[in-house]
């Protein structure tokens, strides 16, 4: 009887001491759900940095914020539905917030984010020229981060090695868009006069996509030996409204000397365009319209003829890559200076082509 006894109590005990061996395997999951107060919280990316050297395992379901320059934008629109539906595919938890193109608010969405003790970022930044005081907040954290759409330089990135920008290089896109131009019968003088006569409708300068579009799509037109003139160049901050306010003003200016509308982004062409019909102009016959993201509604124009071409700006290209990128970074990769830019391929979009992008 005592012997059974005995035999019971020592089951017990080694039942006890496996169950709480258990529960010591696994605390990163347990810590930021179960214990309580931001102090354990904070703490948490430190102990984290501590132990670094050791590459952690990729958290399959981890928690993932991600912060979008502003809602309203067309193509960020496209973009953050991808990285969603992507990250949930993933069977990630991912927190989605709205900058609403306030560079303070987003500090203030960052730093959330890192009290919460999200296990990785992705950043749309407000404003690039806030790349120091991002990259700072996030490297003070130890949170692995993909920046995403507006590219800080590399001197910036270097400071962190647990951070890595996913973009496109928006020097292809100018270029794309002036070779569009090129490819028309009339090389882009369709009065003949020997130049090209065109309006610039720039996207946010601060953004460097906005800087090359506008430098490289004239670029390209100069280096093919054509000569150009530049009526206007007017910042439209990537809204279709200010898009269409822009173009319709120099419309009202310029006239037919108008030969060229370059847009740095569909949403402002398709705006450019309401006012190019409301002024009785017509795209490809009078008057030539580019764009660049290759956006549903400039898909459609481009296949009717309203529009003469636009650049794929490929969102779920880059959703993907973010996210490829993203999964490195929790897997223990860390970035040498200088090897901290993964871009994706712009792709000239044209009315031979425009149903290979048509869903
Ligand atoms: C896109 C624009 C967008 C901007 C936002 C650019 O790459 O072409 O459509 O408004 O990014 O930063």
């Amino acid at each position: 009887m005592k012997k059974t006894l005995a035999l019971l109590l020592s089951v017990l005990m080694l039942v006890t001491l496996l169950a709480a061996c258990g529960s010591n395997d696994t605390p990163p999951a347990d810590t930021s759900g179960g214990d309580t107060q931001q102090t354990d919280d904070a703490n948490t990316p430190e102990d984290t940095t501590g132990d670094t050297e050791e590459p952690e395992a990729p958290a399959a379901g981890g928690t993932i914020g991600v912060c979008i320059y502003q809602f309203t934008d067309a193509f960020m629109t496209t973009y953050r539905n991808a990285l969603q539906e992507i990250l949930e595919g993933k069977g990630y938890q991912v927190t989605t917030v709205d900058g609403a193109n306030d560079q303070a608010k987003q500090n203030e969405q960052i730093n959330n984010f890192i009290t919460q003790g999200v296990d990785a970022l992705i950043i749309n930044p407000v404003m690039t020229s806030a790349a120091d005081q991002i990259i700072a907040t996030v490297q003070a954290a130890g949170i692995p981060t993909v920046l995403i759409n507006r590219e800080p330089t590399a001197d910036q990135m270097a400071v962190y090695d647990k951070l890595v920008y996913v973009g496109c290089d928006a020097r292809q896109s100018g270029t794309m868009q002036g070779e569009l131009i090129l490819d028309t019968p009339n090389k882009g003088d369709i009065n003949g006069d020997g130049k090209i006569s065109y309006i610039m409708v720039q996207g946010d300068p601060e953004n460097v996509d906005a800087q090359y579009r506008t430098e490289f799509s004239v670029k390209a037109l100069v280096d093919a030996g054509m000569e150009v003139e530049e009526l206007n160049l007017t910042r439209g901050d990537w809204m279709r409204e200010r898009g269409q306010e822009i173009v319709a003003n120099d419309l009202a200016q310029f006239g037919e000397q108008i030969e060229v509308v370059f847009c740095n982004n569909d949403d402002m062409a398709i705006g450019a365009l309401q006012s190019i019909v409301a002024a009785n102009r017509k795209v490809n016959e009078d008057i030539y319209l580019v764009g660049v993201d290759a956006l549903d509604a400039a898909l459609n124009e481009v296949q009717a003829g309203n529009m003469t071409g636009t650049v794929l700006n490929d969102a779920v290209g880059q959703a993907t890559a973010a996210v490829e990128q993203m999964e490195l970074l929790l897997g223990g990769k860390t970035y040498a200076a200088g090897e901290q830019s993964v871009y994706v391929d712009y792709v000239k979009v044209t009315p031979d082509n425009v149903s290979d992008f048509m869903k």
